[in-house]
């Protein structure tokens, strides 16, 4: 006899209930009912196409579809009572299936397993996800677009090592962060591409024996091409990493940008002011104004890279085809999905808000000696020196001014000269940092010339 705690969808052969910490580890509807729209959407499909296919009868299937959509509409308005003992959220909605519809719910599950279900719901879920940071991205890029727009001629300092190297321009600066969160979107496209097949109809791992059609399936959910392997549809979750991996390296690019936000908004630095809006203040020191948006979107990369690494070890290993480990890709997924989204969008709303501070970034694009590589490349291109003389000849010049506590344009013609006879007047017309800018006009350089060219190319591609 079976015991009557035994589990109602595949209690037939067991005569005792579970434990409850077997239940408790075993259970994944306390996450898994994030994929509830997902899995019923699964549902509608699988049904319509047994119809289709006369597997069940059509009034059986129009039972099926009006239940799941009452299913679907409990869920929305928080009427479903979710049950730790039905496990997920496949047999949580199977199971009140059968008390709205009866009978025909016991047919639903015909040539599927919840192996190809939950690849499949899974799948419609990152995708969602995908989407959704596509979106993200495109905001982030058109705020710093206009960032870039408004300064695209204002000059301040271009660092390397965080020591001034060369003027930029305020615009090119944002600009670069454009073309890295670009390609977080075309890597975000890609993947979409290479994900977007369908596992149902693999069943438990083999296929099945009733004649399904699983291009009706794949259709209706929007899936390319149903997948080839059925072993592969239930086993792999590539997917789920390649959306970790891309999240990972964009949260990466975040992080870089916030941190930048975090120098650039303190004192020392003056570079730029954030708005009330995306700051917060001390407790006990009435003048802090602190970065936290931008401290916590540098610290996502942690939680989001942490569950790329989480994910990748439960995988690595497992032999075909499904293992239960698999239910842990779940948490990790959500969880990086969540603070991706919210970090992408904390750094549109800084962006926006955010003023630069022309006249402070000015002021420090002039100091550190930074138009010491232009006087060098000038004395290469009007003396016609050798580069690594003229480095030489620029590095005693800097000596100079730096004894003297004065920068480059500060020194007369007598003190360049000292140091080589042949430097005439002209030299002064480098070293102010707007010539700097101006006269980097290589492609992909710093000058508004170019970086207004870029910001026109985006602008069109963003619309
Ligand atoms: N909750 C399960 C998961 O997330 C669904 C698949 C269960 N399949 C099984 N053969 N036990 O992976």
């Amino acid at each position: 006899m079976t015991d009557k705690s035994s589990n109602q969808m595949w209690g037939g052969r067991f005569a005792a209930g579970p434990d409850a910490i077997m239940e408790a580890i075993n259970a994944s509807i306390g996450f898994d009912k994030r994929m509830a729209t997902q899995d019923i959407a699964g549902s509608r499909a699988h049904a319509a196409m047994l119809a289709a296919q006369g597997i069940v009868t059509s009034s059986d299937a129009e039972a099926m579809r009006e239940g799941l959509l009452t299913v679907l509409s409990e869920i929305e308005t928080g009427q479903f009572a979710f049950s730790t003992a039905l496990e997920d959220i496949h047999m949580n909605v199977e199971a009140r299936l059968k008390e709205v519809i009866g009978e025909p719910a016991g047919r639903l599950h015909t040539g599927r397993s919840r192996n190809d279900q939950v690849a499949t719901d899974f799948r419609l879920w990152v995708r969602d996800q995908l989407d959704a940071a596509a979106s993200g991205l495109e905001a982030l890029m058109r705020a710093l677009l206009a960032q870039a727009d408004a300064g695209a001629d204002w000059v301040m300092p271009g660092f390397t090592h965080l020591q001034t190297a060369q003027p930029v321009t305020w615009g090119h600066h944002m600009m670069a962060y454009v073309e890295m969160f670009a390609r977080d979107l075309s890597r975000v496209q890609d993947a979409r591409k290479r994900m977007n097949e369908s596992p149902l109809g693999a069943a438990a791992l083999a296929g099945t024996s009733f004649p399904i059609d699983r291009d009706m399936t794949t259709e209706a959910l929007g899936f390319d091409r149903p997948m080839a392997n059925s072993l592969d549809a239930v086993s792999d979750r590539d997917f789920a990493l390649e959306f970790l991996s891309v999240a990972s390296i964009s949260a990466m690019h975040l992080s870089r940008f916030a941190e930048e936000l975090v120098i650039w908004s303190s004192a020392q630095f003056r570079f730029v002011t954030l708005s009330d809006r995306f700051s917060t203040g001390s407790s006990i020191m009435p003048q802090k104004k602190n970065p936290d948006a931008a401290e916590l979107i540098r610290a996502k990369i942690g939680r989001i890279f942490g569950a790329n690494v989480a994910l990748m070890m439960v995988m690595k290993g497992l032999p075909l085809a499904y293992s239960k480990d698999m239910q842990e890709d779940k948490e990790q997924v959500f969880d990086a999905a969540d603070n991706w989204m919210l970090a992408l969008a904390a750094m549109e709303g800084m962006v926006k808000d955010m003023t630069g501070n022309r006249a402070n970034l000015e002021a420090a694009a002039s100091a550190g000696f930074s138009t010491a590589t232009d006087l060098a490349d000038w004395l290469v291109r009007t003396l016609d020196l050798p580069f690594r003389e003229a480095h030489h000849v620029t590095g005693s010049l800097v000596a100079m001014a730096e004894k003297r506590g004065c920068d480059l344009p500060e020194l007369t013609l007598q003190d360049m000269q000292s140091v080589h006879s042949a430097i005439t007047a002209d030299v002064f017309g480098v070293l102010g940092v707007h010539n700097s800018v101006a006269s980097r006009t290589s492609y992909g350089g710093t000058a508004p010339v170019r970086v207004r060219e870029q910001i026109g190319r985006w602008k069109e591609v963003l619309g």
